[in-house]
């Protein structure tokens, strides 16, 4: 209930209205509070400012003392109100300062952000290069029937690269799997259930009974190339390595093919890549030696060459109608050409020095 109306010319009255101003202004506890009370104690309709309206009504001879007394009254609230208002601001900015402080010298506490792994992070760039040209993303399994992984491909049954030494055999003997030394057994994957013609591109997981040194890895990843089609030649396979070479390498990168032999391919070819240390100076008369290329000036990417018609006839496909060409990178090598990294071990090793500046990428 608000108080009742002093009267202006009733001291106690004007003394208890700005009492019960004064207790009202410091029982505010928060500056939102505030102009509630302002509202009650000095708003128009508060009522010592009451009071001073009425003192139109008094008779001359009285108005004059009463409008002194009211108005010291009103000065005293007001100044009431002021300070209240200034302390309140005060122990707000301190409250704000105080929540908002920020320790300079506190260490981040941050969860370490994960990244991707550059192997990862490749084989995606390379699925896009061939993807944008319309092929299409094949995959096989990392343990594979014998049969896709040799037979198929035209290993003859005593070819040197199923012994102990090269192949993975998955227990029990005579079970028929191995772990997939290469990609191309998706190759043969893709004759039999895609229709032709074939345009694929398959990265993937392959095993070798390999020693871990700065270049080789029991475990390492490949890219397999497969086009299978009317009139493909050699030319096409060439036009389609050196687009890959470029996407990788960027413009201006030499690339040479080699002769070479592969069961699976006829005629086949290494495909090599200008040293990307000495840039083929090593090689030169008179250059520096160089030990990423051990001074040969050419790198080996992996190997290519145009599908032997044995594997087209394995797969059902007449290779008097289709020819088709095929090519194997090995990943980690194209990331070591790429970025310079001189020890495949830095990509299994798990240190993200290492692999976060590779992860940050797109
Ligand atoms: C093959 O594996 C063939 N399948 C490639 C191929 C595909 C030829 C299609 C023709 C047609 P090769 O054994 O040379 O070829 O391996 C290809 C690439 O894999 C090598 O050039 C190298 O880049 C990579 N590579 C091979 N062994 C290892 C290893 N132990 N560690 C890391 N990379 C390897």
């Amino acid at each position: 209930m608000s108080p009742p109306n002093p009267n202006p010319l009733d001291p106690d009255d004007l003394e208890k209205a700005r009492d019960a101003a004064l207790d009202a202004f410091s029982a505010v506890a928060v500056l939102a509070d505030l102009p509630a009370a302002k509202t009650a104690h000095l708003g128009d309709r508060a009522p010592i400012l009451l009071a001073r309206r009425s003192l139109g009504t008094l008779p001359s001879t009285e108005r004059a003392e009463a409008g002194k007394r009211v108005n010291v009254v009103l000065q005293a609230v007001q100044a009431s109100y002021d300070a209240r208002k200034a302390e309140l601001e005060a122990e707000r900015d301190a409250r704000v300062l105080a929540e908002e402080s920020v320790d300079v010298t506190v260490l981040p506490d941050r969860l370490p952000v994960g990244a991707r792994h550059p192997l990862t992070t490749i084989q995606e760039r390379i699925e896009d290069v061939f993807v944008a040209m319309g092929w299409e993303v094949a995959e096989g399994p990392e343990v594979e029937h014998e049969w896709f992984n040799f037979d198929a491909l035209n290993f003859g049954r005593d070819h040197p690269a199923r012994e102990m030494q090269d192949t993975l055999f998955v227990a029990p003997e005579g079970s028929g799997l191995v772990l997939r030394t290469h990609t191309s057994p998706v190759q043969i994957r893709s004759l039999l259930d895609r229709e032709l013609p074939i345009y694929v591109i398959c990265p993937g997981r392959t095993y070798r009974a390999d020693a871990l040194d700065a270049t080789h890895s029991p475990v390492f990843s490949q890219v397999e190339g497969l086009v299978v089609d009317e009139g493909i030649t050699m030319a096409h396979l060439r036009g389609a390595l050196d687009h890959f070479a470029a996407a990788m390498f960027g413009e201006g990168m030499r690339t040479r093919l080699r002769p070479s032999y592969f069961p699976f391919t006829e005629p086949s070819a290494e495909l090599d890549l200008q040293c990307f240390e000495c840039r083929g100076a090593s090689a030169e008369p008179g250059g520096e030696p160089c030990r990423v290329c051990s001074s040969e000036g050419w790198i080996e990417w992996g190997g290519c060459g145009m599908v032997n018609p044995a594997v087209l006839r394995a797969c059902g496909v007449d290779p008097e109608r289709y020819s088709g060409f095929a090519f194997g990178m090995g990943i980690e090598r194209t990331l070591m050409f790429r970025h310079g990294v001189t020890d495949i071990r830095d990509f299994y090793e798990g240190d993200q020095r290492f692999t976060l500046p590779f992860g940050m990428e797109a």
